[in-house]
This record gives structure tokens, C-alpha cells and sequence, in this order.
């Protein structure tokens, strides 16, 4: 991991990596961990640019109401494993700042707008928090907290092997395509605690972004038959063209007919609305290892 960081930052940026010794377990798959990381020390090495300037990645423990983490609110009680990563770029506007975590959000020319709503979206289905300090000219820090499980981390396995958790590995992604917020959060939160990376999309047009991004690898999308805006069969056109080997899932209230009939291509497996969670998993479990 370190060594995939170094080539991605900037030449012009030294990295120092202070990582805290015997960290507690966080219940999160390595592949949530790694998009975190990739997404926070990119936009460092991209704000720092053709600067010389510094990227410092911290990890250490923080324990609610005992530290002091500036910009946190109540935060649960218990421990948290802190990430930090900092840079000493040119820091963001506080106009900007309010917008970071925005779909499609971007100030850069070649920018998806996508790293920080899907760092938000990991961290969510972790139970942890995001925040962001900075100020013009001073550079940027990016703090991600997320609680302790009781154990010590595994470095060669999973963080967390309890009944609760696949014990695939490494575990796959999935793109959520849904434009209800409850249900895809729902979802979003179950296949989350299973284990599986998650991004999450409300519409087709910011499926069709994530898709086309090449740091984000997804294994699985679950589409959602009616879609505002982007069409579903759109989507899956987009889908099965750029990534042929994506499997793609798709769900409706509708029949699994009706959906062949609107969809011209192929998909990989048909879910009925309303759903039970453990037909889902079965399903995602069966698609992956077909
Ligand atoms: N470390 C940082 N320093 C300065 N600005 C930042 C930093 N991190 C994020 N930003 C601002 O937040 C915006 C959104 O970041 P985000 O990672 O979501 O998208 P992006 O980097 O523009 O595109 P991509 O989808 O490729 O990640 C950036 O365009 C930038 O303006
Ligand atoms: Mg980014």
C-alpha cells in the first residue's frame, strides 16, 4: 500500500507516514480502506500540484470525549481509530468547503467531482465521521474517524471475522443504483456491514461518472429499473461496454420480463421489489461467483 501511495502522489511531494503501533480493529474490508486513503492522499498530491510541499498521513487512536478533535462534534462514546491526512497545498475557500463533498463537485479541469462523496459514503456505512479543516494558503487537513472494534487489527486478514462478515477476500465492490434514499442507504448500510465496499448513487448520471472512473473498480452494480433523468438501460449499455466484466443486478417492482423487455442488454441477475436483505446477499454471494 505505501509503496502504491508514493507513485501516486507528485514528485514534488514528500510523504511522511507516522502510523500508530497496534491499532484497534475497525469494522471495515481492506478495499473501503484502501478508496479512503487513494481518494484523501490524490487530492492532496493534487492540491499540493507542480508545488514542492508535504503530505503527512497520520493514524492513531482518539477516545471520545478525552481528545480534543477540532471540528468533531459529539462523537459516540468509545475509541476511534483516527486517519489524517494532511497537506501543505493552498487549503480550500470556505465557499468551496461547504461544497466538497457535493456529487460532481469539482474545481480541478480533469475532476470527477466523486473522490470525497464516496469517501463520505464509506465512512457513513462505517459509523464514522469525516472532517475537513483548512484555511487559504495554510494547507488542508482531512481527519477520518472510525470506532474501535475491541480487537487488536489483523494486517494479513480482514479487520473483522465475525459471523456478521463475509469472509471473502479481498472484498468486492458494489454500486448501488437507486434513486429512493432510504431504501439505497438501507442497503448501502446491510451490504456495508457485510463487508463489501459500497458506492452509493442516487441517479444514472452519477452511476455513469463512477463507472467511468478507472480508480474506482466495481465488481457489482445493483440498478434499479426506473431511474429520474439516466435511464436504467442506458446505464447498463454504459456498464457492460466500458467494464464487460461488471456483473450487473437489477431490481424493480416490476417483473424480471418487463425489465428484459426496457433493458436491451443482458444482465446478471433479477431481484423483485420488496426485498428481503438475506435474498439480496444470496444473490450478490451467487452473481460474484458465477
Ligand atoms: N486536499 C485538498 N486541498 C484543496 N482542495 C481540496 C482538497 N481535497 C478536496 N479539495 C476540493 O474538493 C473538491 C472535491 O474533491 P473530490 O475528491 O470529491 O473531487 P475531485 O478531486 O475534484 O475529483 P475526483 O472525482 O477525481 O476525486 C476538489 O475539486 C477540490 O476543490
Ligand atoms: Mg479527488
Amino acid at each position: 500500500m505505501l509503496e502504491l501511495l508514493r507513485v501516486s502522489v507528485s514528485k514534488r511531494a514528500a510523504v511522511s507516514v507516522h502510523l500508530g503501533q497496534r491499532l484497534p480493529a475497525v469494522r471495515a474490508n481492506p478495499a473501503q480502506i484502501r478508496q479512503v486513503v487513494m481518494n484523501l492522499i490524490t487530492n492532496a498530491s493534487e492540491a499540493i500540484g507542480d508545488q514542492d510541499g508535504v503530505i503527512r498521513i497520520t493514524t492513531g487512536v482518539v477516545k471520545a470525549g478525552k481528545d480534543t478533535v477540532p471540528g468533531l462534534k459529539a462523537l459516540g462514546a468509545g475509541g476511534y481509530v483516527q486517519l489524517k491526512v494532511s497537506d501543505t497545498g493552498p487549503g480550500i475557500a470556505p465557499e468551496v468547503q461547504t461544497r466538497v463533498f457535493d456529487p460532481f463537485f469539482t474545481t480541478k479541469a480533469t475532476g470527477h467531482g466523486l473522490g470525497l462523496t464516496v469517501v463520505q459514503g464509506i465512512v457513513g456505512n462505517l459509523s464514522g465521521t469525516i472532517r475537513i479543516s483548512s484555511r487559504p494558503g495554510t494547507g488542508t487537513t482531512v481527519r477520518v474517524l472510525l470506532p474501535c472494534t475491541k480487537r487488536e487489527a489483523s494486517i494479513t486478514r480482514p479487520a473483522c471475522r465475525d459471523e456478521d462478515h463475509e469472509s471473502q477476500f479481498p472484498q468486492p465492490t458494489i454500486l448501488i443504483v437507486e434513486d429512493e434514499d432510504l431504501l439505497r442507504q438501507a442497503v448501502s448500510k446491510v451490504l456495508g456491514k457485510k463487508g463489501y465496499s459500497v458506492i452509493e448513487a442516487k441517479d444514472g448520471s452519477v452511476a455513469l461518472a463512477v463507472i467511468g472512473d478507472p480508480q474506482k473498480l466495481v465488481n457489482v452494480i445493483l440498478l434499479d429499473l426506473t431511474l429520474p433523468g439516466i435511464s436504467s438501460r442506458q446505464v447498463l449499455e454504459e456498464a457492460k461496454r466500458l467494464r464487460p466484466q461488471m456483473k450487473a443486478i437489477v431490481t424493480s417492482a416490476y417483473t424480471e420480463q418487463m425489465a428484459a423487455d426496457l433493458l436491451i442488454r443482458r444482465f446478471d441477475g433479477f431481484i423483485r421489489k420488496p426485498y428481503q436483505v438475506a435474498e439480496l446477499m444470496e444473490l450478490v454471494r451467487r452473481t460474484l461467483s458465477a
